[in-house]
């Protein structure tokens, strides 16, 4: 079967085959358990431990912050029951467009323990109003509250970035912590977690051709950490269970190429996407883009005008080859993407999100854009 062409790097990216080759001497010649006293199992542990301090350089923090996790699901879940459970916090401040790994384990906290939570106010386009969350973390600091504000440092569904290190200052002033959900980020741009005033951050390796089931969360030096997961020692006693060697091992790999090509990386990532919205723009009367203008380049966020297809995108691209995400289920009433929700944008128009990574080609683009076209060439039927 033909590969199809694949623009849902937002999703996941393919395994870099120089990461492959970085892992599997860790699935066959060393495979002994890293918690064990003779060599086989030390000399794995050496090299977790060289994966943890590399990384910990290319992140500006120190080794003994980073905890391997599964991914960005179980560090998110990770930094906030952490938060509420030991660290005191008793109210949370997020967003209405963060990952479901934020938003239902803060309901989660909200429904179980006494804690409250609220929504900082968006623009238009998708971004954090500053002064709304400044005002909210006043607010809940003269109630006496201490606060977690958890905030996405990009968005995965319309790209749109955070000033990570704003929101770092304003909740230093307001004695608040402050977790970010950096998976989309991370792997993406330079990133230094111990100058962006983070206390917690999450990273995958999958979403930068690491592989998947590969995780890290930061817990700053600042505040104690506590583990989610008990049992063995493995990971200072923050989260027990055999590591996953070749994974970690996986996830230093691609971040250490993704650190070392980011410019060429980006650079071309950035043109894909700009050229893949001016082919639309001018194939697709009527389209338009969700994407605020501070967004990832990784992303392209598109509007399609409603049509008898609108429903089905997805598997209409997928049946000619094309892996695409939907963003917003628009006509059929079903609640669509909570994103576009939360913007305003849901119903208005058919969302796809179109999502880059170094190994896609303009060709692929080119190709992509003419089959949207031609499966758009329908009648158009009003908004609903
Ligand atoms: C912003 C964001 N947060 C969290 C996750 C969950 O990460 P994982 O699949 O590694 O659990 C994703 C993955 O789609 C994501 O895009």
């Amino acid at each position: 079967m033909e590969q199809p062409i694949y623009l849902d790097n937002a999703a996941t990216t393919a395994l870099d085959a120089e990461v492959l080759n970085a892992m599997l001497p860790y699935m066959q010649q060393h495979f002994g358990n890293p918690s064990s006293a003779y060599s086989l199992g030390r000399n794995v542990k050496s090299a977790i431990e060289e994966a943890r301090k590399n990384i910990g350089t290319i992140l500006g923090v120190k080794p003994s912050t980073l905890i391997f996790t599964s991914g960005g699901t179980e560090s998110n879940n990770m930094a906030i029951a952490m938060a509420v459970n030991e660290l005191r916090c008793t109210h949370i401040i997020t967003s209405p467009i963060e990952h479901h790994a934020v938003l239902h384990t803060v309901e989660h906290y909200a429904h179980s323990r006494n804690i409250t939570f609220s929504y900082v106010k968006l623009t238009e386009s998708g971004e954090v109003d500053y002064a709304n969350l400044e005002m909210q973390l006043s607010t809940q600091s003269k109630l006496g509250k201490k606060c977690l504000v958890t905030l996405m440092h990009a968005n995965n569904e319309i790209g749109s970035l955070l000033d990570i290190s704003l929101v770092g200052k304003l909740c230093k002033a307001n004695d608040a912590l402050f977790h970010s959900d950096c998976v989309q980020t991370i792997g993406h741009y330079p990133i230094n977690l111990k100058e962006c005033g983070v206390h917690f951050a999450s990273a995958t390796g999958h979403k930068f051709h690491g592989p998947k089931g590969t995780g890290l969360l930061y817990v700053s030096e600042e505040i104690k950490a506590y583990p989610l997961i008990f049992g063995g020692g493995q990971e200072r006693k923050l989260r027990a269970g055999t590591e996953n060697v070749s994974g970690i091992i996986g996830f230093a790999k691609a971040l250490e190429l993704a650190t070392a090509n980011y410019a060429q990386d980006s650079q071309y990532i950035a043109q894909l996407n700009q050229l893949m919205r001016k082919q639309l723009a001018a194939a697709v009367p009527g389209v338009s883009f969700n994407n605020p203008e501070n967004s990832l380049y990784t992303v392209l966020s598109v509007c399609f005008p409603l049509s008898e297809q609108s429903d089905f995108l997805v598997t209409l691209f997928d049946m000619k080859g094309v892996c695409v995400s939907g963003g917003s289920a628009c006509s059929s009433g079903d609640g669509g993407s909570h994103v576009m929700k939360a913007i305003g944008k849901a119903g208005a128009c058919a969302t796809l999100r179109f999502s880059f990574s170094k190994y896609t080609t303009e060709a692929e683009i080119t190709r992509a854009v003419e089959i949207t076209a031609s499966l758009l060439q329908k009648k158009e039927v009003s908004a609903v």
